[in-house]
């Protein structure tokens, strides 16, 4: 066999090993992908096992209408051990920005691998595909981004749409864009779709949906959207971190203020966490560092469907988006709670609820994250979610707890009343 067949024969495990990452540090990246799909710490070693044995899948990655961010996030950590181990986990045989081929010889790996893995390959496609002027607006090699994503989507095992242009359109599918782009589920219909959407998806929740299927064979479960429960199962707004201040009606009302100094609320400056699902709080960017919110920035929806035309502006809270329409009782509760003397005592009384509140979120996240991961990529524990699509959940179901189904329209929780916040 000679050494390419043997490369790509290989399991995770020992391509990591020829590429001098450590055993400790592979264990490591297991624990965190284990927290990353929600599972019990205990399916670790299901994760570990499988990634030694399974063959590396062949990985094709296609750019289209896109600015590589997805790429990016893939690529890119701050951690090396984390993206050489991502690079690892399949073996990409093609990606026009990095791979070192060029011209033909990309040309011939893209053909072989099509040929040779047909059925069998990831197909990941980047960036929205244009339909109008038969597809002109984006061609490569001669050939329109329509043509290339029926050829290599079609013969894929699955196609993971990376970001949300490839997954519902996006920023060149907005109002005013002249090159009828559309989401590859919408370009091609009938693929075994995963739509891994955000702006730019979150790389560690690429890397989840691959370890996922590389463990128990299937693709993890996913909400009408296509969306894996995993990453886009919870609201934003239910765990964040300001949502104690959000209950006792805290808000930062202009940047700089008091409140955006304390860690308040950003509802009133825009935030659309309480119409957005995705696991930005619990997985964080930049291996765990932080995230929009937690460095004081309101989520601008970049998860959801048609984000840039129906989340803005991004500065303004809007009334007419899913979830919205509690601004009334958000200003009510302020004002109630700062005008009367009752209200005093209820403020402290509150303040003293939301710091513990916040402590006991905060101890919650630390004593997992000392239970089974790195202190660099907090984690929660929880349940394999539920589903609404063909697609399965790991055949351990039941071991993983009861079932449940994605929130399809984001809602607000009910502010609560004087009486105090809801933890
Ligand atoms: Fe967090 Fe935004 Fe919800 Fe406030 S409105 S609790 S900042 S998600
Ligand atoms: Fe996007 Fe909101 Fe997360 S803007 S990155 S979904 S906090």
């Amino acid at each position: 066999m000679d050494q390419r067949k043997e490369i790509l024969n290989d399991g995770v495990w020992a391509a990591l090993e020829r590429n001098n990452v450590s055993r400790r540090d592979f264990l490591r990246f297991c624990s965190v992908m284990t927290g990353a799909l929600a599972l019990p710490t205990k399916y670790t070693q299901k994760i570990v096992t499988a990634l030694e044995q399974t063959r590396r899948p062949a990985l094709v990655w296609l750019e289209f209408q896109d600015c590589a961010g997805n790429s990016e996030s893939a690529l890119r950590s701050s951690h090396p051990t984390f993206a050489d181990i991502v690079l690892d986990l399949l073996s990409w045989n093609y990606h026009e920005t990095v791979m070192a081929a060029s011209g033909q010889w990309a040309e011939k790996s893209l053909r072989d691998t099509l040929t040779q893995e047909k059925g069998q390959y990831i197909a990941v496609v980047e960036g929205s595909i244009p339909l109008a002027a038969n597809g002109t607006y984006c061609t490569i090699g001669g050939r329109t981004a329509i043509d290339i994503a029926k050829e290599v989507c079609s013969n894929a095992y699955a196609t993971i749409a990376a970001g949300t242009c490839a997954s519902f359109g996006g920023i060149p599918a907005a109002a005013g864009g002249v090159t009828g782009a559309v989401s590859i589920g919408t370009a091609v219909p009938g693929l075994r779709l995963i739509n891994l959407s955000a702006c730019p998806m979150n790389g560690a929740n690429l890397a989840a949906t691959l370890v996922h299927w590389l463990t128990f064979k299937e693709l993890p479960a996913t909400d009408s959207l296509n969306r894996p429960l995993f990453a886009h199962g919870d609201r934003i707004h239910d765990d964040c971190p300001r949502r104690a201040h959000y209950d006792a009606g805290q808000f930062v009302q202009e940047w700089g203020d008091d409140g955006h100094k304390d860690g308040w609320c950003l509802y009133k400056m825009g935030c659309k966490g309480p119409a957005t699902n995705y696991n930005c709080p619990r997985i964080q960017w930049n291996d765990g560092t932080n995230w929009p919110i937690g460095v004081g920035h309101g989520c601008v929806g970049c998860a959801q469907p048609g984000f840039w035309d129906t989340m803005t502006p991004f500065y303004s809270t809007l009334p007419t988006v899913n979830g919205f329409g509690v601004e009334l009782s958000a200003e009510q509760i302020g004002l109630t709670l700062v005008g009367t003397v009752a209200g005093l005592s209820a403020v402290h009384a509150i303040g003293t609820g939301v710091k513990r509140s916040i402590e006991k979120r905060r101890g919650g996240i630390n004593e997992h994250d000392q239970a089974a991961t790195p202190d660099h990529l907090p984690v929660t524990t929880g349940q394999v979610s539920g589903n609404d699509s063909a697609v399965t959940t790991p055949t351990e179901s039941e071991e993983n707890g009861a079932m449940k189904e994605a929130p399809q329209v984001a809602q607000p929780r009910e502010l609560p009343t004087q009486e105090g916040p809801t933890t």
